[in-house]
């Protein structure tokens, strides 16, 4: 990325270097990991589905490693998205944050933990309510009948205590995505502005200015 590092494009006041925007969409995708109400809290994530179709849907962005490249997210093992990551793990991960007018586009590679110490950590610090997401009794997605909540009614008023969640931990899975390519794009009054960065083996190996 030397060769064009010279160059600057200005972001709220600040100039950037190339470099200084790859730093600057990690520490975007960090913040969204930690910070309830960022516009980078949730993302859409793509997988390839059983007949090659592009499937998509919204998860909740659990943590980043910016060293490592790598982005969390948990999932129950029974969805579509798990059986999707078992037979290809490459997966697009979609952040749009309106107030910041920045998008982040990722492509990376899964890797899927189940039934070992960082899953039980992670279900531990997990709350009750978003515990019930793993309790149903069928599989998300499962036809119904009628409206359901998947699991037991009483739930809806008295959240589960730890005793009636563990048994379900078994449904729960951390998803890691290692990030082989990232897109930047910066929506300005003034001129819009792109990046794209390619990594390997959790590493920048590099980027280029982009056409908008
Ligand atoms: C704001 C929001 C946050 C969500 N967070 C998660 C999540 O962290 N993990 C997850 O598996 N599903 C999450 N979902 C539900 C998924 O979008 C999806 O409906 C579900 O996981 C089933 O997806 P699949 O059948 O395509 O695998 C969330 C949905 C919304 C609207």
């Amino acid at each position: 990325m030397t060769k064009q590092d010279d160059e600057f494009i200005t972001y709220n006041d600040t100039e950037y270097n190339l470099q200084g925007i790859e730093s600057l969409a990690w520490k975007k995708l960090v913040n969204g990991s930690v910070k309830k109400k960022n516009g980078f809290r949730t993302m859409c994530v793509g997988t390839i589905d059983e007949n090659n179709a592009a499937a998509l849907r919204i998860v909740v962005n659990r943590k980043v490693d910016e060293v490592q490249k790598t982005i969390f997210f948990h999932t129950d093992n029974r969805s579509r998205k798990y059986d999707d990551l078992t037979k290809d793990n490459r997966i697009s991960l979609l952040f749009y944050d309106a107030r910041q007018r920045v998008q982040i586009v990722v492509k990376a590679y899964a890797t899927i933990y189940s039934n070992n110490a960082l899953v039980n950590d992670r279900w531990k610090a997990t709350s009750p309510q978003a515990r019930l997401g793993y309790m149903t009794n069928e599989p998300p997605n499962t036809k119904s009948d009628q409206p359901t909540l998947g699991y037991d009614e009483h739930f809806a008023i008295t959240k589960p205590t730890d005793d009636e969640s563990n048994p379900f931990e078994k449904n729960f899975s951390v998803v890691s995505c290692t990030v082989y390519e990232l897109e930047f794009l910066y929506l300005d009054f003034h001129g819009n502005r792109k990046a794209n960065f390619y990594y390997e083996n959790n590493v920048l190996v590099g980027g280029n200015w982009a056409v908008p």
